[in-house]
């Protein structure tokens, strides 16, 4: 097959060099078609677009195929734990004994936080959506990492302190917005684990970790740990491309993952429930609304703009929630609720033709909910599930030694040149 394609412009013809990806997938490659050319492409919304080769995660939306470093998302969820995996998207390979023994040992140590920054939460209202303070908390720690500013030196020790730390931030917000003590992190306790004493812990009372919620973190954190090049990755990558430093280049990240369209999917579904519970309306009725496009509604947790099959990972989340809730003896009628949601949906020729299916936010919520882990919260669990991807991707950037920094073009739309009029002159 031909390595080349052949573009015509203006009778001329040019040859485009083809790449093709470890599992197959084409690329035409254009980086020099503006100087051969004199022509850019536009492509809204970059559906069409590569950024970069990327060997951390490979995804086939048309097969619902998912995998990080070569490895299927279904064996990480069933075996694996969070530590581990961020340490498999991040150095490439899954960690012998030795490494990933050390690798916990220094997520631990650094889990705390500089004692003045907890002083930063007090000057946040009680409302303040915890996903605000997080992207301002993680920004801040250049400020007390200084050597952060020098982008290939000591890459890897901001990046642990950064995973360790996430989990005490979001903790500390929770604990604060509810005006309860801070808790601090335990040594002796994993990652997960300790996640959850900073949490659901008081200071006058003993807290006992339920393994079952444990496990159920570390897959849910798994599942959510890369997605090759999405909104808030490529947000990341687009600002460390200007070499901003790992702690910035994360917390714009964490600002792309808020948006409903994103991360915020999540808490926006467990409101479209409630809205439909509370109003009392029919799944059908609520299909029928956020069909019409007048309504300016969708169905949150529905489709993808990659997945046109089932999202391997809301697989995955549908059954857990039944497990976990089961387990717990929680009959939660919003579970019901989604259940029937998902089949109205899933039946409908609206939803078939557009391939839209369940994406990983539709049942995550749920589970949080039973955890007990606030709505609010629940876009900060994906960012901390997230972080070792967006780290993983920020690294494999900047070991690139062909890395640019990324600058689209536009064609412009606006007026021709005209001369200023003073504003007496005006109209
Ligand atoms: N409900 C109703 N209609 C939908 C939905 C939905 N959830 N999603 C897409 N559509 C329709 C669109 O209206 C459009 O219809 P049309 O062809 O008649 O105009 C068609 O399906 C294609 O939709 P686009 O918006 O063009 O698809 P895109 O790939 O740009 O968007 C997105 C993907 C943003 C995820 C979209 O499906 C959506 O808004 N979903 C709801 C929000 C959500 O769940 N986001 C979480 C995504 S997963 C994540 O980030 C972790």
């Amino acid at each position: 097959m031909s390595k080349e394609a052949k573009l015509i412009l203006e009778d001329k013809e040019f040859a485009l060099p083809i790449i093709t990806g470890s599992e197959g997938e084409k690329a035409i490659d254009i980086t020099k078609l503006r100087a051969q050319t004199g022509y850019i492409t536009i492509d809204s919304g970059y559906m069409n677009t590569g950024a970069t080769k990327s060997a951390i995660t490979f995804l086939d939306g048309e097969r619902g195929i998912l995998r990080y470093r070569g490895i299927p998302i279904e064996d990480l969820a069933e075996k694996s734990t969070f530590v581990e995996t961020s340490y498999l998207l991040i150095y490439g390979e899954l960690p012998n004994k030795e490494q990933l023994h050390h690798y916990s040992e220094l997520l631990t140590r650094h889990s705390m936080i500089h004692e003045d920054m907890k002083n930063f939460f007090d000057g946040y209202p009680a409302t303040a959506h915890p996903m605000a303070i997080l992207s301002a908390m993680v920004c801040s720690l250049s400020a007390y990492y200084p050597e952060s500013l020098n982008v290939f030196e000591n890459m890897e020790m901001q990046a642990t302190r950064l995973l360790s730390k996430l989990r005490t931030i979001a903790a500390f917000s929770y604990k604060k917005s509810i005006g309860q003590p801070i808790m601090y992190p335990l040594d002796h306790l994993s990652y997960c684990a300790n996640f959850l004493q900073m949490m659901f812990a008081h200071p006058s009372q003993p807290y006992e970790v339920d393994d079952d919620i444990v496990r159920a973190i570390n897959i849910l954190l798994i599942l959510h740990a890369d997605h090759e090049q999405n909104c808030s990755t490529s947000t990341v990558r687009l600002v460390g491309s200007s070499q901003a430093n790992l702690f910035a280049s994360i917390s714009a990240g964490i600002c792309a993952l808020w948006g409903p369209l994103h991360g915020g999917a999540n808490q926006e579904v467990i409101e479209m429930l409630h809205e439909i519970q509370t109003t009392g309306m029919k799944c059908k009725d609520f299909v029928a609304k956020v069909k019409d496009k007048k309504s300016n509604m969708r169905l949150m947790g529905f489709g993808h703009r990659v997945y046109k099959n089932y999202d391997p990972r809301a697989k995955i989340l549908k059954q857990m929630a039944d497990l976990i809730l089961g387990k717990k003896g929680i009959k939660d009628p919003m579970l019901e609720l989604a259940q029937e949601l998902e089949g109205a949906a899933l039946s409908d020729p609206y939803f078939i033709e557009r391939k839209l299916y369940p994406n990983v936010d539709f049942y995550s919520g749920l589970l949080y909910k039973a955890m007990g882990i606030p709505i609010n919260m629940f876009t900060v669990m994906f960012a901390i599930g997230r972080l070792p991807g967006w780290i993983a991707q920020w690294k494999e950037m900047m070991d690139d030694p062909d890395r640019k920094i990324g600058r689209p073009r536009q064609i412009y739309t606006g007026q021709p040149e005209r001369h200023y009029v003073p504003i007496e002159k005006r109209r």
